[in-house]
């Protein structure tokens, strides 16, 4: 990034479209991890994250009236989005028992026909699940009845443990057919501010993406797109560094919470912990103990939707003595009350 500003080229006007480099770069990448072919001229489109993306892709998707399915709990903006474009968000309950993935048979017919788009979301931000099953296949198959498209967010895709790898859903025979996938350097390269994505996959979907944001930014900074480009081309050998030490802190984390009874997942992805409170507590009344009583952050499920009441989501990037201290702190307040 540092050589790419100090370049007076990279200081004009971008284009919305990327430049090749990037969009090769993200090509080369989609091809090299998940095996998936991408023409970089027609599937490929740099975002200013994913969270601009899944923004806009309701303005440039939806018309008022129209039904969305959004996981819940899940990113907000798959609820906030809709709602700016006039359409209506549906939460889509991820359920516990199915290893927080949606009940695709119990989704309404009604609900079903008016949907125009489904968010998803994995490895999954706030639950840290993970796919291992054909849930994707299925996902295809109720897109194409429906007449959906699905747009999965794929922002921690590399950000997994345990050997297990995330499957991109473009991978999915026919996902190209119905949707798209968000890819977001933020996570796997620590480039949160730097504001660098691409959305990925069909490229009737990108053309309406790309033809809303020509009228609404002005592309993604050069230079960025070339830091992007030295990120996706490198060996990430510094994603697996960071992977380890992300489920070092999970280990603490989890170890510390389960001895003191709390029922917890240990996810195979994502930087969060998704813990259920304990008897008698909500998600907010459980936060705002943690805060109060044990100065400890962490955010009440029910922010991220109805099914995320009674959980709390705690965040892995804390450095590691912060953690412990945390761990150790909820563990006095928890032992104070039992
Ligand atoms: C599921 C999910 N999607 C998207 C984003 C935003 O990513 P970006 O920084 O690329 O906008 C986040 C950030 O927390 C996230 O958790």
């Amino acid at each position: 990034m540092q050589e790419q500003c100090a370049r007076p080229d990279t200081h004009q006007y971008p284009s919305n479209r990327g430049r090749p480099s990037f969009r090769r770069a993200v090509a080369g990448f989609y091809e090299r991890r998940f095996g998936v072919d991408l023409d970089p001229e027609t599937e490929v489109i740099p975002a200013l994250g994913a969270k601009e993306a899944i923004a806009n892709l309701n303005l440039a998707l939806l018309d008022p009236g129209d039904v969305v399915l959004a996981s819940d709990p899940g990113y907000p903006v798959y609820t906030t989005g809709p709602i700016i474009a006039g359409a209506e968000p549906v939460p889509m309950p991820l359920v516990p028992e199915l290893g927080f993935q949606p009940d695709l048979d119990a989704i309404p017919a009604g609900v079903a026909g008016r949907a125009r788009i489904m968010y998803l979301n994995y490895p999954n931000n706030p639950t840290g699940a993970v796919i291992e099953d054909d849930l994707f296949a299925r996902v295809v198959e109720f897109a194409r009845r429906n007449d959906v498209i699905v747009v999965h967010d794929n922002a921690y895709s590399e950000i997994t443990f345990d050997g297990y790898t995330a499957p991109s859903f473009l991978e999915t025979p026919g996902a190209a057919d119905v949707g798209i996938e968000v890819f977001s350097l933020s996570k796997t390269y620590n480039m949160t501010g730097w504001r660098a994505g691409a959305v990925v996959g069909n490229a009737d979907v990108l053309r309406a993406y790309w033809q809303l944001k020509t009228n609404i930014d002005s592309g993604m900074f050069e230079a960025l797109q070339e830091a992007a480009v030295a990120a996706l081309d490198s060996d990430q050998a510094t994603v697996a560094e960071m992977c380890a030490l992300y489920a070092r802190r999970r280990d603490t984390l989890v170890e510390a919470l389960r001895a003191l009874g709390l029922d917890v997942n240990s996810p195979k992805g994502t930087i969060y912990v998704w813990a259920r409170v304990p008897a008698g507590e909500s998600s907010a009344s459980f936060a705002e103990r943690l805060l109060e009583e044990a100065r400890v952050v962490v955010s009440p499920g029910a922010a991220y939707g109805p099914s995320g009441e009674g959980f709390v989501r705690m965040s892995l990037t804390v450095p590691d003595d912060r953690l412990d201290e945390a761990a150790e702190r909820i563990a006095g307040l928890v032992r104070s009350t039992a």
